[in-house]
């Protein structure tokens, strides 16, 4: 199963809108896949750890969605210099060994900056490679995010547009 992977709690984001366009991609091209966000999980699941009892929310995210997930397209915010504390959270309350052990990871920052997290994404494909997954090469820096969305908050910038294709298309094979 391929993920499209949403890294933050905050509601209103801009990288979900990010993240539904991919969706929306995915969909086009009727490549199958599932959606995964952060936003409205129980605060709670993001300061445990793994010795921690499972709430059911995340027992069943772990088995029904994590564990059958093959490969992940995280797409991930860029905040205060690098991805969210909340999303290390999570991974740390996570089982890693079946969600994450042996996956394949593809990236995609935003930013309202200039650096369009490439930052956060170097953090996370360490991390990511800590914890044995691989990670493609191509990553997708989105900066100054609101000038690339309109006003109904859908992605219309053509250059950028063409890089998810191309990132998709390498991420298929990968
Ligand atoms: C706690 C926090 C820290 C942030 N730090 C940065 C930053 O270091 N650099 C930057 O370009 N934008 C920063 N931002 C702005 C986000 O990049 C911006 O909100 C963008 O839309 C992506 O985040 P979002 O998906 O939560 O909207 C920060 C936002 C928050 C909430």
């Amino acid at each position: 199963m391929l993920t499209i992977f949403h890294g933050t709690a905050r509601p209103q984001s801009n990288s979900r809108k990010i993240a539904n366009f991919y969706h929306e991609l995915l969909e086009e091209r009727n490549v199958p896949h599932q959606f995964f966000t952060l936003e409205g999980l129980d605060k709670s699941i993001f300061s445990k750890t793994y010795h921690d009892e499972k709430s059911p929310e995340q027992a069943h995210i772990e088995k029904d969605i994590l564990a059958p997930t093959k490969k992940y397209i995280f797409i991930v915010p860029e905040y205060n210099g690098s991805f969210p504390g909340m999303f290390k959270g999570f991974i740390d309350s996570t089982d890693v060994k079946s969600c994450f052990y042996n996956k394949k990871a593809c990236l995609t920052g935003v930013a309202e900056g200039r650096a369009g997290n490439l930052r956060g994404m170097e953090h996370l494909t360490n991390i990511f490679n800590h914890i044995k997954m691989d990670v493609l090469h191509f990553k997708i820096p989105i900066s100054q995010v609101d000038k690339h969305l309109d006003e109904n908050g859908k992605l219309n910038d053509p250059e950028i547009i063409k890089l998810i294709h191309i990132q998709i298309d390498l991420f298929l094979k990968f």
